[in-house]
């Protein structure tokens, strides 16, 4: 970009290349800065005094297009270093399912998973209110509705086409509300196993929900959208995990950490950094309930067992 000095900058591609053409815009136009980790939300960036950016996924999943969310990985520590600032948000989406129809099956999964991790948190997050809710709701049925049909068959154009709508829908929401623990704790596992970003998140979809259910009945809202029996708080929250893993093992996904082929020593090895990265992620401060280390150690734990959460 420095040498080429572009004046438009065009995004193709999944979550990584939008984000990173928004952090190469923001090292583009301001030279100064020179540690993205640091940007704060409320400074002022100043950016398209050179560039404007044009974001065309070609996943369904991120919802980086209609966001000011970047997510970077910092290979030297091995940490995810999530950034937010709304003149990231891009100037133009193009959102066309043709882009998306040669993705094979298990980033089809993945990246499906990554719009209902937001659409979930979006609606439980303290931040969820009026304007986020609708929304998230809407792709929360959009993607249950939907991507077991793009999963089993990768040419189904109207599958496509609603997946790339419900990520965009999923990202407006959470792009206001802010997602929570299942990226908290997603980012830290694709951080220290190298794992595909969506696919972390989903997986702790239900440990998300059972360990926030002290403190909130937002579930609530997603039960009654999926026409989910809840006679009761608890009730409504024990069918509607049993409804996400089911959905899960449909998808082939595995419900525990063990079943991803990690060993328990490695696991033992690697617990700490798994605590210190998701304790330290931001997305933790978005949590209805304040999580302490030691709780994210036992969420780990347990996500490795495939344990209900019971603290
Ligand atoms: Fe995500």
């Amino acid at each position: 970009m420095k040498y080429f000095e572009p004046d438009l900058i065009m995004a193709v591609g999944g979550g990584s290349v939008m984000d990173l053409s928004k952090g190469a815009w923001i090292l583009y136009e301001r030279p100064d800065l020179t540690d993205l980790g640091m940007i704060s939300p409320l400074d002022k960036l100043n950016l398209r005094q050179k560039a404007m950016l044009v974001a065309v996924p070609t996943t369904a999943g991120t919802g980086s297009e209609s966001t000011g969310a970047a997510v970077f990985h910092d290979t030297a520590v091995q940490r995810k270093i999530p950034i937010s600032h709304d003149e990231l948000v891009p100037d133009v989406a193009v959102l066309s399912p043709q882009f998306t129809i040669s993705m094979p099956p298990e980033l089809t999964v993945g990246a499906g998973l990554d719009v209902l991790a937001h659409a979930m948190d979006a609606v439980t997050t303290p931040s969820a209110n009026e304007f986020t809710e609708p929304l998230a709701l809407k792709a929360i049925e959009m993607v249950t509705q939907w991507l077991p049909r793009a999963y089993k068959n990768g040419n189904d154009r109207e599958a496509r086409f609603r997946m790339i709508i419900a990520a965009n829908i999923a990202g407006i929401a959470f792009g206001m509300s802010g997602c929570h623990l299942t990226h908290s704790f997603g980012h830290a596992l694709g951080a220290v196993y190298e794992m595909h970003h969506g696919l972390c998140v989903g997986f702790f979809i239900p440990y998300s929900f059972q360990f926030c259910q002290r403190v909130t009945d937002n579930h609530l809202a997603i039960c009654k959208a999926l026409e989910i029996a809840a006679p009761t708080a608890k009730e409504g929250l024990n069918n509607l995990v049993a409804e996400v893993r089911g959905f899960l093992k449909a998808l082939n996904v595995p419900l525990a950490l063990k079943d991803f082929g990690i060993s328990k020593k490695d696991f033992e090895n690697k617990l700490p950094r798994l605590v210190e990265y998701s304790y330290g992620d931001i997305s933790c401060y978005l949590s209805p309930r304040p999580i302490t280390a030691g709780q994210c150690e036992m969420v780990m734990k347990y996500a490795y067992e495939g344990q209900d959460i019971d603290f």
